[in-house]
């Protein structure tokens, strides 16, 4: 059978990576979560203190990357993809507020971009990949087989979010997450490198009011579609 590659834009808390996963489980691809990439990047300019408050020494930044190794490594024993920043699994730490409040600052450079770019074109050399993100039917992979741009009103991404979040941190408010994505959409959207937009040749899939199942059967025959064809 043929392999493809699945494109998934879209705003902040879409389900884009939650649709992802499932596609890659019924079709055996592999999934890969670029924003997980770009927040490791974050998490590498907090730890080494490039990111001071609203201080972010992005020279720094730029001349650390050569050192700033990003990469998943299967997990067996629970079917997931373990993030890596150089030697250290940070799966946790990257989903951290912390982090979320400046991985847009640090995605929107264009040196940090090119080096996780050039990765994630890597990974679909062998096609059979479903990819998440902002920029993946516009810049990754603007051949993409199928390219979907997710949608879903700004409450609805906010609460899922935010009860995504409790189960690890308890002290957050839903307040915090809508203006964390709020925040998120408005520097990915308006930054001059690769802004998230919806391609000419994207499907947008609005999935506020669907529940997971759902928005599953409608995607899969549209993947299907383009596999007959
Ligand atoms: O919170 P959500 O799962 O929607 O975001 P994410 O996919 O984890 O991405 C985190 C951040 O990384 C985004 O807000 C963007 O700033 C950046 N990103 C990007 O610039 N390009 C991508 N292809 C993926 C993520």
């Amino acid at each position: 059978m043929k392999k493809i590659i699945i494109a998934i834009d879209g705003l902040s808390s879409t389900g884009k990576s939650t649709l992802a996963k499932q596609i890659a489980k019924q079709l055996n691809y592999i999934y890969v979560d670029s924003g997980a990439m770009y927040r490791a990047v974050a998490l590498y300019a907090l730890q080494k203190k490039l990111i001071i408050g609203e201080e972010f020494n992005k020279l720094k930044m730029i001349e650390a990357l050569p050192s700033v190794k990003v990469s998943f490594v299967y997990n067996k024993k629970l079917n997931i993809s373990d993030v890596y920043l150089n030697d250290l699994k940070v799966n946790k730490a990257i989903r951290s507020m912390e982090v979320s409040n400046v991985v847009s600052v640090v995605a929107a450079i264009p040196q940090v971009r090119q080096q996780l770019v050039k990765l994630q074109q890597q990974m679909g050399i062998q096609k059979g990949v479903v990819m998440d993100g902002r920029d993946i039917g516009s810049v990754v992979f603007p051949n993409a087989d199928l390219k979907l741009y997710m949608t879903a009103n700004a409450g609805t991404r906010a609460k899922r979010r935010y009860d995504e979040l409790l189960t690890s941190n308890s002290n957050l408010s839903l307040q915090e997450v809508l203006d964390n994505i709020n925040l998120r959409d408005h520097l990915d959207s308006t930054r001059k490198d690769s802004p998230l937009l919806k391609s000419n040749d994207a499907i947008e899939f609005d999935n506020s009011q669907l529940s997971k199942e759902q928005q599953l059967e409608q995607i899969m025959e549209l993947v299907n579609s383009c596999l007959d064809s």
